[in-house]
């Protein structure tokens, strides 16, 4: 069955020095945790440090972002290689702050996610819906096109290694979280879609819940069949919290 992903999106927060401390608390904290993957996902400058930090332990590294050309003149980005490097196994693409902020559409989003599977790292997909899309009833629809646009290039033979984390707008940062049947209802409406493209191998992939997940909803969300971990941002920056997620669920 598919082992839960529960990650980290540290997002702008937390310096080379804030990472080595996180991890040190954390460490001790999930011991050895069993049937659940953990990753954690620091801003670029703190990569390395957290990869040394977190060496010997299974916490995987993952990043924010990522440009899909192998080099070239882009000011400000980061290559697959240059991750690799590091030793990430996941980068996070198409989040909704990305499409909202900085304007990244579904079409560069697949470049993305092919350039990784290509690699040999696994994309963390981010859809989901906003406010005025969900009271429009148009949730269903939106989360279709996302998938479409973004898995447009997809290698189907590694679709297995994909992870799509199903993240209402809405949600995001706001203390609101869906309910654990309003995200269930969501998460089986992307593992139908998946099925659809990807045919048996969809039932590998992991579908995260993302949206103010904490300690005191985490259990009851991860109990849905579809929701197969979570992407979290303000409870993964304290250790007790993102710790309380892991082992309490
Ligand atoms: P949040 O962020 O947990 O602070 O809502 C989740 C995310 O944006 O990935």
């Amino acid at each position: 069955m598919r082992a839960p992903l529960i990650a980290a999106n540290w997002k702008m927060h937390k310096t080379v020095a804030d990472a080595r401390a996180f991890a040190a608390d954390l460490l001790p904290r999930i011991g050895d945790a069993r049937g659940v993957e953990v990753a954690v996902a620091p801003p670029f400058t703190a990569l390395a440090a957290a990869a040394e930090a977190l060496a010997g332990s299974d916490v995987a590294l993952a990043a924010q972002n990522v440009h899909p050309a192998p080099s070239g003149a882009f000011t400000g980005e980061i290559s697959i290689d240059m991750l690799r490097e590091l030793g990430c196994r996941y980068a996070i693409v198409g989040h909704s702050e990305r499409r909202a902020i900085f304007g990244e559409t579904d079409a560069f989003i697949a470049e993305k996610v092919a350039a990784l599977q290509a690699a040999g790292l696994r994309p963390i997909l981010c859809i989901g819906e906003t406010l005025e899309q969900r009271e429009a009833d148009r949730t269903f629809e939106v989360l279709s096109t996302q998938l479409g646009g973004s898995l447009a290039s997809a290698d189907a033979a590694r679709a297995s290694e994909l992870v799509v984390a199903y993240e209402p707008v809405w949600a995001i940062g706001t203390g609101r979280t869906a309910t654990p049947e309003m995200a269930q209802a969501a998460h089986a409406f992307v593992r139908g879609w998946l099925r659809e493209r990807f045919g048996a191998d969809a039932d590998a992939i992991r579908i995260q819940y993302g949206g103010s997940m904490k300690p005191e909803n985490a259990a009851e969300l991860l109990a849905q069949p579809d929701i197969d971990g979570g992407l979290v941002g303000g409870a993964s920056l304290d250790p007790e919290s993102f710790s309380a997620i892991i082992v309490g669920r």
